[in-house]
């Protein structure tokens, strides 16, 4: 495994795989290293000859200033856990000037809509700030294939249009969520959760499981007002959005059509924590 800190040395060792016409695999992060995160890299190694993996807690894309302030910044068991991958790897870890220079600042994107809806809606400019460190981490990885998970499933959208209205060739692949035993998607941030949080915020996918068994035979409005009811019941968890959408407008559903892909969304704050989560409805 090596390590690159800064981005001319990456570079050098890109273009030497370039010119060996090797294939590139790329998955970006922001550090605190779970088993979801590997389950990518993992993934991307099957696939690609050679595997990247940066970690950049990415200052732009966070709305609220305590957020950043407190994600988890671990980088040395990170590298340890992807050691134990036992495989070749090159990471990439610059500091925020390697990669933005003097201004820390996002670009603007319109991603075709996709940006208002959901995180976009409730987390202002995450989008943007998402677009413009992905674009920048392409630019000097040069990836072939680059791996995001489903989890995000709305950042999954967002980069796939980002690689169309930048006209990046690179082929982005969505990998399936990963679980806790209880159901809960892995997070970084479930890193600031005790084990009765962890509990009690399975309740977020077991809510989803519901939807989906009802989907089909409850219209989406009825749905709606079931989910915003069980989530008054358990005062633990705040519920701040709730959607059925088409999985690639994401647009919310008001009447089911037959022949699309619905998803259902759930962002929940357990504490002052914020966790999302989704699930394929048919
Ligand atoms: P981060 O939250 O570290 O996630 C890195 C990648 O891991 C994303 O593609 C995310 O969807 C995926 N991931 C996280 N939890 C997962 C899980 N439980 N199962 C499967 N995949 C999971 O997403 C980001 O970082 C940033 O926005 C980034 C794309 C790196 C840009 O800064």
């Amino acid at each position: 495994m090596q390590i690159f800190r800064d981005k001319a040395s990456i570079e050098l060792v890109i273009a030497e795989v370039k010119r060996a016409g090797k294939s590139i695999g790329f998955v970006p992060t922001m550090g605190a290293l779970h088993a979801g995160h590997l389950s990518l890299v993992r993934q991307c190694a099957k696939e690609c000859d050679v595997v990247v993996v940066s970690i950049f807690i990415n200052p732009t894309q966070f709305d609220n200033p305590s957020d950043l302030d407190n994600y988890p910044r671990t980088l040395d068991t990170d590298i340890v856990k992807l050691e134990s991958l036992e495989l070749d790897l090159l990471v990439f870890a610059p500091n925020a000037s390697e990669l933005y220079g003097s201004k820390v600042e996002a670009e603007h994107f319109i991603f075709g809509g996709l940006e208002h809806r959901m995180e976009g809606k409730f987390r202002n400019g995450h989008f943007d700030g998402v677009g413009t460190v992905v674009k920048k981490l392409f630019e000097i990885i040069k990836p072939d294939r680059a791996y995001f998970g489903e989890k995000d499933f709305q950042q999954l959208q967002i980069i796939k249009k980002l690689i169309e209205i930048s006209h990046l060739p690179v082929e982005i692949i969505g990998c399936p969520i990963d679980r806790e035993a209880n159901g809960l998607a892995r997070s970084s941030r479930n890193e600031r959760l005790t084990s009765s949080d962890r509990e009690e915020a399975a309740f977020i996918y077991q809510t989803l499981l519901k939807v989906k068994q009802k989907f089909g035979t409850e219209s989406a409005k009825n749905i709606r007002d079931w989910v915003e009811k069980e989530f008054e019941k358990h005062p633990f968890l705040k519920l701040e959005y709730f959607e059925i959408a088409d999985g690639n407008s994401l647009i919310t559903a008001e009447d089911i059509e037959p022949g699309l892909n619905y998803r259902a969304f759930i962002a929940a704050y357990a504490k002052d924590i914020r966790l999302i989560d989704n699930v394929a409805l048919n």
